[in-house]
């Protein structure tokens, strides 16, 4: 299984930092935000990672993960020239994914707690996996309609008229068909290759699972300026009080066994002396 953080857009709504650097960078209390979705990844056990930003924004990324390697990682880049939507990303990491299944997980997606849902979406998948999520102002995502079985009847892309409060997270599982049926979509009416359209696609073939994820998970928006200090302000609270960092990439790290004990304390070593640090070298103190 590879994995692609898509860190692409605009970035419009977060205009004028817009104009300096992309949100996908911005601080999530402690962290870049990018930190988040890629923990998931790692969590995940994907260790084959493929980030796709603007040509702006690749330099930031490389210099924050470079190969990848100080994580058990290998991590590549490649450009998204304009915002042409989020399934480009499976023709620009055509050649990345080569023959494999992939996860792709949107670089401002922020899922905290439990993720058996992904595990579990992860393991099963023979077609493709997506789901569903409940929300309030479901008419800002891709909306799947389901049956009185459960079974998913439709996905829209930002209805006027949702068919149901379930949204569609940007975290997606899929075989390898994915590059071919991206590759074979036309523009939307916004001139983008909608990821509604690719599970759509899947959805018309009978290949397409929609599994709902339950209340006690937390899919956080970071689309505008409200929701990043609302994200900042819950990560702050629960690592206030429980003494541990989400999404500490180095932590998961050496937690999934992509690193050893000897390359973490390397790692640690290299950081200047600062609070991240300082909680880094207590979980190796713990370990030891
Ligand atoms: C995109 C997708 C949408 C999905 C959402 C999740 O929306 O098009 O289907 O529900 O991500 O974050 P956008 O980022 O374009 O608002």
């Amino acid at each position: 299984m590879k994995g692609i953080i898509l860190a692409g857009g605009s970035g419009s709504r977060m205009y004028p930092i817009s104009q300096v650097y992309s949100k996908q960078l911005t601080l999530i209390y402690d962290k870049p935000l990018i930190y988040y979705p890629l923990s998931v990844l790692m969590l995940g056990g994907i260790k084959e990672i493929l980030i796709i930003s603007n040509e702006e924004t690749i330099p930031s990324y490389q210099k924050l993960f470079k190969d990848g390697s100080n994580l058990g990682l290998s991590i590549e880049y490649v450009v998204q020239s304009a915002p042409n939507g989020i399934a480009e990303a499976f023709i620009l990491g055509d050649k990345f994914i080569g023959n494999d299944s992939v996860t792709l997980i949107l670089g401002d997606n922020i899922f905290y707690g439990n993720l058996d849902f992904f595990y579990k979406g992860i393991k099963n998948n023979s077609g493709a996996t997506v789901f569903g999520y409940r929300v309030n102002d479901p008419e800002r995502y891709g909306v799947v309609e389901f049956d009185k079985d459960g079974k998913a009847l439709s996905i829209e892309e930002k209805p006027q008229n949702p068919k149901s409060k379930f949204a569609v997270p940007g975290l997606y599982i899929y075989n390898n068909e994915v590059v071919n049926i991206s590759k074979n979509l036309k523009p939307s009416s916004r001139g983008e290759l909608e990821i509604t359209d690719v599970n759509t696609t899947y959805l018309t073939k009978g290949k397409l699972r929609v599994e709902k994820i339950g209340r006690g998970l937390a899919w956080l928006d970071t689309g505008t300026p409200e929701s990043l200090l609302q994200a900042s302000n819950f990560f702050g609270t629960i690592e206030d009080r429980q003494g541990l960092k989400v999404a500490c990439i180095e932590e998961i790290a050496y937690y999934m066994h992509f690193i050893s004990k000897e390359q973490f304390k390397e790692v640690i070593q290299l950081m200047p002396k600062c609070q991240y640090k300082n909680y880094l070298e207590n979980i190796l103190a713990d370990a030891e």
